[in-house]
Parts: C-alpha cells; structure tokens; sequence
C-alpha cells in the first residue's frame, strides 16, 4: 500500500506510509460511526437530498460514509473519489463488491469528474484552501441545477464536561495553525462572501447539528476519537505542545462517571443553477 503521492498533496492527508493509511483509516471508521445518524437525519430533510439521483462523495477516504449512505438511502448512485490511492485501495476492497464506485484523483486536478446532482464533501475543505476553486471545480462536474454540502466540525461550538482547558486548547491551536497556513476549515464563514458574488450559486440552508453523549467515556468511540485527534494534531500540526498531558487529561476524563461531550457540525448546502 505504499503509493506515490500526487504532487499537490499536503502533510496532513499525506497517507504515502502505510501507518499512516492504517490511522486515517481507524479515525474515518470512528467519525462515521459516531456523527453519521445525527447527519442522516439532517441530510433526510434536505429537499436537494430528496431530488438527487446521483451523488459524489469528494474526498471519500475509506468509503466508510458512502457505504453507510446507500444502506441508508438504497435509490442513489454513488460515486466517491480521493486523493488519496491508499484509502482508495481500502475503499474499493471493502464496498466494490457492494456496487460502489470509487475512483483516485484529485478533486481540483483538470481530469473530468464524475457527472452528478449532488456532490458532498465531508470534512474535506478543512483540506483545502480556496473555495473560488472549489466552487469552480464544483460547477463542472454538477448537472446544469446541482448542489454541494459541505459538512464541517465545528471547534468553536463543541464542549465538553468538565472542561478539558488542554484538549480544547489544542484543538483551537490546530484549527489556528491550519488557518495560518491558509487553510479553510475555520473559515466557512467566508463561504457566503464568495457565493453572493456568484448568481448562479446561492446558499439553501446553513444548519448547526450536534452529537450528545454522557460518560463515563472510558473505551468508548468518543473517547478514541478524541484520542485520534490528539495523535493527528501531533503529527500534522506543526507546532509544539504538551501532547501526553492532552492525552492524560482525556483518559481522566474518560474515567469521569459525570462526563458529557457534545460536538457540533455545520452543514452548509449550495444550490447551482446553471440557467440563472
Ligand atoms: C478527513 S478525510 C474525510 C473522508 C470522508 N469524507 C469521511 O468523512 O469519512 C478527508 C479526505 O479528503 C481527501 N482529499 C483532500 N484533498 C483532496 C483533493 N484535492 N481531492 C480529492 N480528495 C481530497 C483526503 O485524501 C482524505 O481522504
């Protein structure tokens, strides 16, 4: 599974090493595992979900998500694609058989992408760093009325109980860092300057979900995630801090019979229409 990676990949989705393809494996299966109901249920009520025949999951990974999409929503037809040629190996060895589609390649690369009405992309402008290109590359492969969800986790508006002042304190400073180095994942916001400049785009909905959960945590997804996000920060953060107390803080935390995590994500939807 080592691969070559394309020349634009970054050092966070870098899954070139096969440890690494492992952990961004586990850390995907545990984020659909513990948002992806919560996320159905919105995506439910979404009259451009309803109206889709076909979906493209950008920046699939594993096709963990896909393929809980269409055991949920059977009617669709799913194609994902990835940057990354590991995760789609896994991809395509687990959920091929089950008549998925999954291609490698680089969303904002030239080659022609899959023609769909909907595409998504869930937690992958965290990733990137401009939406003028996203949008742009979005418009091609969408039919002449399409739509984009962006779904994102929003830092800022999760807690946890009792305070974790490290954990948090990390989080905030790798969302800063990545904003630094011009990436959008803190930035969503600004999603609404570019699309007012745009007529045929406009923004559908902009909705807030949670995910609750109560302690104690200890063995639980939610307190391996947060494991895997520590470990994550680590390795692609780019800057120094107390990571093993951040780790000890959790694992107290995990032990605490009062605890409660509530995560909080954005769903932002896009409409296209071609004709406006
Ligand atoms: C955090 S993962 C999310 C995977 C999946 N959407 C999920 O929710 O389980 C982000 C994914 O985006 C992919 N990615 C990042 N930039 C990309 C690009 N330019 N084109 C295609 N995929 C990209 C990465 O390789 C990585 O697998």
């Amino acid at each position: 599974l080592t691969t070559t990676l394309p020349h634009n990949a970054n050092r966070l989705i870098d899954t070139s090493e096969r440890a690494a393809v492992d952990e961004w494996d586990e850390l995907l299966g545990l984020q659909v595992d513990l948002f992806a109901a919560v996320e159905f249920n919105c995506l439910s009520r979404m009259e451009a979900w309803a109206h889709a025949q076909s979906v493209l999951e950008v920046g699939c990974g594993n096709g963990r998500y896909l393929a809980q999409l269409r055991s949920r929503f059977p009617k669709k037809d799913y194609v994902g694609i990835d940057l990354s040629p590991g995760l789609i190996a896994i991809a395509n060895q687990r959920h091929r058989r089950s008549g998925l589609r999954f291609e490698q390649g680089d969303f904002l690369g030239t080659r022609p992408l899959p023609r769909c009405d909907l595409m998504i992309l869930r937690f992958v402008v965290q990733h990137l760093d401009s939406f003028d290109a996203i949008i742009k590359r979005a418009a091609e492969g969408l039919e002449p009325k399409g739509s984009v969800i962006i779904i994102e986790c929003d830092v800022a508006r999760s807690a946890v109980s009792p305070p974790m002042p490290l954990f948090s304190g990390l989080l905030a400073a790798f969302e800063a860092h990545q904003s630094a180095e011009g990436r959008l994942r803190a930035r969503l916001d600004q999603l609404a300057t570019v699309i007012e400049s745009l007529n045929a785009w406009r923004i559908a909905s902009d909705a807030w979900i949670s995910v609750s959960a109560r302690g104690p945590f200890l063995g639980t997804k939610t307190e391996a995630v947060f494991e895997k996000w520590i470990d994550l920060c680590e390795r692609a953060g780019g800057f120094a801090y107390p990571f093993d107390e951040t780790r000890e803080e959790v694992a107290r935390w995990g032990h605490d019979g009062a605890a409660s995590s509530m995560i909080a994500l954005r769903m932002v939807e896009l409409a296209y229409d071609r004709g406006a």
